[in-house]
């Protein structure tokens, strides 16, 4: 079967040339007669895999000595609590609520500690990030702050890095937007994704953390809930997801090969700017997110209407253009377009659109 556009929110397209390396890897992995998931997670094998993908991620992101990449379960939803539980321990936090994912957060912090929330879109139904300037300074004695640096249901997206004061350190969710643009990664106490938009498939998180940090973390904590059990075994603790691991350190490889994080932000960009265009220029439909928050991987959009956002859908799903639909919190329509989304699917769904609104408009 012909493969579709797929843009779907996660787990998402991923590039093909990575899908046709996994399939050969499958069978049998780099002449050793058994596949990627028959390897032991203690093989030189895997070894030299996980230790490439780190190293890797580490050039992506611009990483300095004190920061160290981990693979983790449970996805980045368990950051959410294992965050605050090792470094929050009574104290304060400041949180930004830019998203329905930022307030999960929130909800999982308020069991550690107090948590300070200077700015919330909540109201406008999550339409925007604060801007340069907004935020004030953090409270005396905050030990991080948290925000999502792109907020994959609303389709906004953080432009530019909040600073930090103090003892505080950065802690980012870049589960929607990592490796998508140049950021410097050394800004971060702490980033972390859940793997399956940008980087590979689902059920595992990724992580940078400043080992400098881990100093200050709770030492009382089940084994494998403390981020020092984890850096202290390089991710091989217990048996970790070894397939996510293979397919990110493909993915990173990927990236590096075709012009790194400088050239894949420029492509981004380029797409996202294409399909708000479309959007702006068509009198169909209407941006979800005010124009300097906006997304460049998550589009919202709509119709105005929600039978014909449905109709578009369907209308679309049937021309091979998959995944359109909103969030169900948010409905209306949704374009992910991740990196491994080709510039032909963003031109062919501009192109549906301008059909749909000449014959249905
Ligand atoms: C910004 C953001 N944070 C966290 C999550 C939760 O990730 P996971 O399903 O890996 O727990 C998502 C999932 O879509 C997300 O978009």
């Amino acid at each position: 079967m012909a493969r579709v556009f797929n843009f779907s929110a996660g787990p998402a397209v991923l590039p093909e040339p990575v899908l046709e390396q996994a399939r050969e890897a499958i069978w049998d992995f780099a002449g050793s007669g058994m596949g990627i998931l028959e390897l032991s997670h203690r093989s030189s094998w895997f070894d030299e895999v996980i230790t490439s993908a780190e190293a890797r991620l580490a050039r992506l992101l611009k990483l300095d000595q004190d920061q160290q990449v981990l693979f983790l379960h449970g996805g980045a939803s368990t950051q959410f609590f294992t965050l605050p539980m090792n470094f929050l321990r009574g104290g304060r936090a400041t949180y930004l609520d830019t998203g329905i994912w930022s307030a999960k957060a929130i909800k999982e912090a308020k069991r550690y500690g107090t948590v300070d929330v200077p700015f919330s879109s909540k109201p406008e139904r999550y339409d925007r990030v604060p801007q340069p300037g907004e935020l004030p300074a953090l409270p005396e004695g905050t030990k991080y702050l948290h925000y999502t640096t792109n907020n994959t249901v609303a389709g906004t997206q953080f432009h530019w890095t909040p600073e930090v004061s103090g003892d505080a350190f950065l802690v980012g969710d870049a589960s929607s937007d990592i490796l998508s643009w140049p950021i410097e990664g050394s800004k971060y106490g702490m980033l972390y994704a859940g793997v399956q938009k940008n980087m590979g498939p689902s059920g595992m998180a990724f992580a940078v953390l400043r080992k400098s940090l881990l100093e200050r973390a709770e030492a009382d904590l089940p084994t494998m809930l403390a981020y020092k059990t984890h850096a202290d075994n390089s991710s091989l603790f217990n048996t970790p997801n070894t397939f996510a691991i293979y397919i990110v350190e493909r993915v990173a490889a990927w990236l590096e090969e075709n012009g790194g994080l400088e050239g894949m932000g420029q492509r981004n960009k380029a797409q996202a700017d294409k399909l708000y265009a479309a959007i702006d220029g068509g009198a169909m439909w209407t941006g979800l997110a005010k124009p300097e928050s906006r997304s460049w991987m998550n589009i919202t959009f709509t119709t105005g209407d929600a039978d014909l956002d449905k109709a578009f859908v369907k209308e679309a799903t049937a021309a091979g253009l998959n995944g359109l639909k909103g969030h169900r919190s948010v409905g209306g329509l949704r374009a992910s377009i991740y990196n491994a989304m080709p510039d032909a699917g963003v031109d062919a769904l501009i192109s549906f659109m301008g059909e749909f609104e000449r014959t249905r408009g």
